[in-house]
């Protein structure tokens, strides 16, 4: 099977995670794209909407869905995302698509975080993906030599701004080994916004979409 048809099987398992009157936040990514698509089909459950991003609130607004902030709303009920890596202990690599600091914010304003990948993401460590970090545009040098003496390669991702504003720098060839010390590490080095470890606020579910099925893995 194609992984993007095993990121829709996974994004379609999570309509079944959708209560009723839910108050929803919606990740961003091609993954969670297949879910917002989905999503007319649950509409009537959906008491309010968040999105993580600028590019996932348009897609959403194309659907008649009316997105609030998440101001409007407070906590909210259920965060459906993707992740670039994902482990066993629930601990994810996110930010592939740069908007990490608003998934971080909903993820963490959640009661369940459901986590929808294909099993070519499913890792034993994390870190073989570029470790996504947004940074304040001033502080992109020091940052990046901070990741230097932790061993890493940090690249800057040219050309691209966060919906914040800010910019990224994705950093190969970290070995994180233990993911809530090092996203508490990193996430004090001053200008740094925002880390793509999820591990303090890791998902509750992840749906893996292999060849055959969607393996549910619950906390
Ligand atoms: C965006 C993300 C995405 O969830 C992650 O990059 C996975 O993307 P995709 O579903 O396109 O593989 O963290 O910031």
């Amino acid at each position: 099977m194609h992984q993007s048809e095993k990121k829709r099987q996974a994004a379609l398992a999570a309509l079944e995670y959708i209560p009723d009157g839910v108050q929803l936040g919606v990740g961003t990514g091609s993954t969670v794209n297949y879910f917002i698509d989905a999503l007319p089909q649950v509409r009537s459950k959906i008491s309010s909407v968040v999105a993580s991003s600028e590019a996932t609130r348009e897609r959403l607004e194309k659907l008649d869905f009316k997105v609030l902030d998440l101001a409007e709303t407070g906590d909210l009920d259920l965060y459906v995302d993707g992740a670039d890596e994902a482990n066993k202990h629930f601990h994810l690599i996110k930010g592939g698509g740069g908007a990490l600091t608003r998934e971080k914010v909903l993820a963490g304003a959640s009661s369940k975080f459901v986590c929808i990948v294909d099993d070519e993401k499913m890792v034993g460590a994390l870190g073989a993906f570029p470790l996504p970090v947004e940074v304040i545009p001033m502080a992109r040098s020091f940052v990046s030599r901070r990741f230097v003496k932790h061993r890493g390669q940090p690249v800057y991702r040219e050309g691209f701004l966060t919906d914040n504003g800010n910019e990224i720098i994705d950093v190969h060839n970290l070995s994180i080994t233990n993911p809530p010390e090092m996203e508490e590490r990193f996430s004090r080095i001053p200008g740094v916004v925002t880390v793509g470890i999820f591990a303090h606020r890791g998902a509750d579910v992840i749906l893996v979409a292999d060849n055959k099925q969607v393996r549910v893995m619950e906390k």
